[in-house]
């Protein structure tokens, strides 16, 4: 192999795929409740998708940001408009990590201040400051290591509160619901104490959303349940729906200025085109609603499973956690019946993050295998 050998594998080779359907090159049919980890939004291959950045790369696939790109503006716009989240400015990127990486760093030019809380069992991504942020000693390298991060317990204010008072940090960052680590999600109480602290010791609350965010959820993002008003909100995964695509949402209290924030793809064309085709699709088809009523399906479903300790998440971002590991059962899943499911740091649960045009129909599938497995 002349890969750097960083992934375990499955033994399949997905050739193409179809909404929520993904085929071998054996033309085996797979039903995708993985969505590519929480990427896929709109169904793979949309038609409207492929004909927007297909007409767009006839066009002009990229040029750079030192020239005018109206497609920017244009994003900007449309995710406001969609999300309700007016006092923002848009920043774009081009992945998840790069997107908390300029969170954390905008953090620390506003406020001057070095020191991030993030939480126990929180995922941020791979670069410099989202790795140290990221609980996962594993992954953080010597040199990601001089970062200074605190981890505490989600739903632990009292210590946040304590350690924000000592001074020098310059963002708490908090995925609303946790992702890789297994769909914890705190209290409205907690995360409204948090966005108070905040304000009042002018720290930044960063929301990552790169899981949660774009419909997974059924609300466009996931703090909005909790009625709160980060100052930076991360973004990436659904957006692109697998074109690489990622940015931040800036409050206006933030000012810019020439050359704080900077790249070379980010934001390019391509990536416009494919996330304003996303925000179409989801507008017309109306997959919040359908991410909504899918999920209270769901949710009575796995009710009646064997073996169920707990249903964790919300929208379309969820858990089934049982009373043992799930390695083998999420391989009888994909080997056996064909299906995609994803896995977390917690060993017990099983997690699923369909295409939002999942139907009813699809679930049932899963199911059946279950109920056969279980
Ligand atoms: C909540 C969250 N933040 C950040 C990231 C990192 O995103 P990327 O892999 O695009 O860098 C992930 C990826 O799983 C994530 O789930």
């Amino acid at each position: 192999m002349n890969l750097f050998d960083v992934y375990p594998l499955f033994n399949i080779t997905p050739t193409k795929a179809k909404d929520v359907w993904v085929y071998d090159e054996n033309d085996n049919q797979y039903l995708d409740l993985y969505g590519g980890h929480a990427v896929i939004s709109i169904g793979h291959s949309h038609p409207q998708y492929v004909k927007n950045i297909s007409d767009q790369l006839k066009n002009l696939g990229f040029y750079s940001n030192s020239i005018k790109n109206p497609l920017q503006e244009e994003l900007a716009e449309r995710i406001i408009e969609l999300s309700g989240s007016n006092d923002y400015k848009l920043f774009l990127c081009n992945s998840g990590a790069e997107a908390n990486e300029n969170a954390l760093k905008l953090a620390s030019f506003h406020t001057g201040n070095k020191k991030i809380i993030a939480f126990k069992n929180g995922f941020h991504g791979r670069t410099s400051a989202a790795v140290a942020a990221t609980d996962n000693s594993k992954i953080i390298a010597p040199i990601n290591a001089q970062q200074q991060a605190l981890f505490f317990d989600l739903g632990d204010i009292e210590s946040v509160e304590h350690s924000v008072k000592k001074g020098a940090v310059c963002a708490v960052i908090i995925e609303c619901i946790q992702g890789v680590g297994g769909l914890d999600e705190s209290t409205t109480i907690f995360y409204q104490s948090l966005e108070k602290i905040c304000n009042k010791h002018n720290v930044m609350l960063i929301a990552d959303e790169v899981q949660s965010g774009f419909g997974r959820t059924g609300d466009f993002f996931a703090f909005q349940k909790h009625n709160i008003t980060p100052d930076i909100i991360s973004m990436a995964k659904g957006m692109g729906n697998g074109f690489p695509v990622g940015g931040i949402l800036i409050h206006q209290k933030i000012k810019a200025n020439y050359g704080l924030l900077g790249t070379t793809f980010g934001g390019n064309h391509l990536a416009c085109k494919a996330s304003l085709s996303v925000l179409e699709v989801l507008k017309k088809e109306q997959l919040m609603q359908n991410v909504n009523t899918v999920s209270q399906y769901f949710i009575e479903k796995a009710k009646t499973l064997p073996k169920l300790k707990q249903i964790k998440g919300r929208g379309l971002m969820l858990g089934l956690e049982f009373d043992f590991p799930i390695a083998e059962l999420r391989k009888a899943l994909i080997y056996k019946h064909k299906i995609f499911t994803g896995n977390s740091k917690n060993a017990n649960l099983l997690r699923i993050l369909p295409p939002l045009t999942i139907q009813k129909q699809h679930l049932d599938i899963l199911f059946d295998a279950l109920n056969k497995e279980l």
